[in-house]
This record gives C-alpha cells, sequence and structure tokens, in this order.
C-alpha cells in the first residue's frame, strides 16, 4: 500500500463533477490498489473521508472512517461507497464543525441534513443501502459534495464562523463528545 498526495484547494479537479465507476472498472486490480491506497492515505493524513477528486482522480468513489479512541462502540467502521446517492430524510438540518484535507488548518459551521439513506455500491460491486444520521451522515454529505466539485465552504451560509484550526481549539470547539469530530474530511 501507498500514501496518496492529497490535491489542495485550487486543484481544478476540486471543481470538476466525477464519473461513474463501471462495476468492470472497479473489479480491476489497480482500482482495487487505489481503494487500499485511499484508505491508507486517509488514516496517514488522520482524517475521517476521503474522496477521489482529493487524491487528484474525478471518479464516484469515497471512503470514510472515525474512530472513537476512548468509546470504541461509538467509532464508524471503514466504509468503502462506490457511485453512492443520499436521499435525506426530511427535518431540520443541523450545523456544526468541519474541516477538509483539502483546505488544510480551517474549520467552519456547516449545516447539513440531520438524516439520510444512503445508496451506493461496496470495493466489490455489491450495492447495499444504509441509514445514516449524526456525525456519519455528516461525513456522507461532505464527501458526496466532493464527487459534485463542492467544496463546504460553499455550504457555509456565513463565513464569520471560518477559523484556523489553532485558534479554534482554543476559542471555539467547546466541549467535544468526539474527538474524531476534530478531524477533517
Ligand atoms: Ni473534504
Amino acid at each position: 500500500m501507498a500514501t496518496l498526495p492529497i490535491v489542495r484547494m485550487g486543484n481544478p479537479v476540486l471543481r470538476t463533477p466525477a464519473i461513474p465507476l463501471s462495476p468492470k472498472a472497479l473489479a480491476a486490480p489497480a482500482m482495487q490498489q487505489l481503494i487500499d491506497d485511499m484508505v491508507e492515505t486517509m488514516h496517514d493524513a488522520e482524517g475521517v473521508g476521503l474522496a477521489a477528486p482529493q487524491i487528484g482522480l474525478a471518479l464516484r468513489l469515497f471512503v470514510y472512517q472515525a474512530d472513537d479512541e476512548e468509546v470504541p462502540e461509538n467509532g464508524i467502521p471503514l466504509c468503502v461507497a462506490i457511485n453512492p446517492t443520499i436521499e435525506p430524510v426530511a427535518g431540520e438540518p443541523v450545523v456544526d464543525w468541519e474541516g477538509c484535507l483539502s483546505i488544510p488548518d480551517l474549520r467552519g459551521l456547516v449545516p447539513r441534513h440531520a438524516a439520510l439513506r444512503l445508496r451506493a455500491m461496496d470495493r466489490h460491486g455489491v450495492g447495499f443501502e444504509r441509514a445514516l444520521e449524526g456525525f456519519e451522515a455528516r461525513i456522507v454529505q461532505h464527501e458526496l459534495d466532493h464527487l459534485d466539485g463542492v467544496l463546504f465552504l460553499d455550504r457555509m451560509p456565513e463565513l464569520s464562523s471560518l477559523a484556523f484550526l489553532d485558534e479554534w481549539q482554543g476559542f471555539l470547539r467547546g466541549p467535544a463528545d468526539f474527538d474524531a469530530r476534530d478531524k477533517a474530511e
């Protein structure tokens, strides 16, 4: 496995709508290797999610995982999602902090759907459907945006909460229930 360079805001691939992966393309050894490398890259960057455009490939694929070191059962297991779609569950949006591995060291408040249904293929091309809420639903909305060329800054209704990470940790973070919430995606 290998870690891959993460591209940053300003690279046009982050503004390019990604294209779906066929089951045949997904089955190729090189694509399976790429998925492993994306997972390793996410871990190495201490992120909780990574979408293919962030490693320079405009493909509809993302991975996410969030470990909770204090309460392991609260963690979010590794998920690989190919050609994902979401169906939001009706309800009030939830506002919470987000960061992005392609926009290092910034955090901002972003409204997201509180709950949704995720439909996608796994890395073996098998379809799955999952009802998600909370932090996992937020990660999935952030990653799906990457596949459509959208960054979390675009989702901020106003920019006054935008903060550098160290200042945010000092002044704005507040008591977090889950350390992984500090992490970028
Ligand atoms: Ni991101």
